[in-house]
């Protein structure tokens, strides 16, 4: 019997168990530190974090957040970790996949694309051929990537974002619901608009500021 634990019960992790269904996982728990969430999607929350030692089951990671993802990820044995496609994605012969990612609904990915571990590549999305993603990635629902490029470690690309082709974009960048770049982003920071410009902001979309990884891994226990 095909067995999954999804940590984080949340919206993500509804969207995960269906994907899991769909792939022939008959037995399906999920674990997540708030106490107060005992299932998620008709399945139960078995417990926490710590937890996930006590089983042998195949693993998942369905936390939007990329640096929450990273660490979680780190924690527990590799080759526990599973990617998982829904079938109504439409994935290239050739492309490669890290584990931990998760491929959603309606996804088209083309030929030459290599993807990292723990990316996301949402409901719709699609990413043209020959572009390198690296890990923790996440490509947000109806997001575009044109052939060609290159997006570093744990950047987000917004809602319905275009990338257009042979553009680059750096490690822990956040591109915001509509914006388009049509050149290479080699700052980390918060872009939004058409064409692409960045904003003075934080950005706490992705939480590289170190006190907030330091509490992060407090509150998650590893
Ligand atoms: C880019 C983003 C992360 C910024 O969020 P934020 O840091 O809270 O920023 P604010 O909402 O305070 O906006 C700051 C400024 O940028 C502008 N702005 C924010 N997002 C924008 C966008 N997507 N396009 C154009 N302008 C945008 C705001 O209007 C505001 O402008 P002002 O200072 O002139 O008033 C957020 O707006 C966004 O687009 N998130 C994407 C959500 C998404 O794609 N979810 C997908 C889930 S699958």
């Amino acid at each position: 019997m095909k067995k999954l634990t999804i940590v984080g019960a949340g919206g993500y992790g509804k969207v995960v168990a269906d994907i899991a269904i769909k792939n022939g996982y008959e037995y399906i728990t999920f674990v997540d530190d708030n106490p107060l969430i005992k299932d998620c999607y008709g399945f139960p929350v078995v417990g926490t974090l710590k937890d996930l030692k006590n089983n042998d089951t195949d693993i998942v990671v369905a936390i939007g957040n990329a640096t929450f993802r990273e660490k979680i990820m780190k924690s527990v044995t590799k080759d526990r970790l599973v990617s998982l496609a829904h079938p109504n994605s439409v994935i290239a012969e050739d492309v490669t996949i890290g584990p931990g990612t998760i491929i959603m609904a309606g996804a088209v990915i083309n030929p030459g694309v290599k993807i990292g571990c723990g990316c996301i590549v949402n409901t719709s999305s699609s990413i043209d051929h020959d572009c390198l993603i690296e890990d923790f990635v996440h490509v947000a629902v109806g997001a575009h990537i044109a052939g060609t490029c290159f997006i570093g470690k744990k950047t987000w690309i917004g809602a319905g974002a275009i990338l257009s082709n042979n553009t680059s974009i750096i490690s822990d960048v956040t591109i915001g619901a509509g914006t388009v770049v049509i050149k290479d982003i080699k700052e980390p920071g918060i872009y939004v608009g058409v064409p692409a410009e960045r904003i003075e902001k934080e950005d706490c979309a992705n939480m590289k500021n170190s006190d907030i990884n330091k509490k992060s891994e407090r509150e998650l226990n590893i």
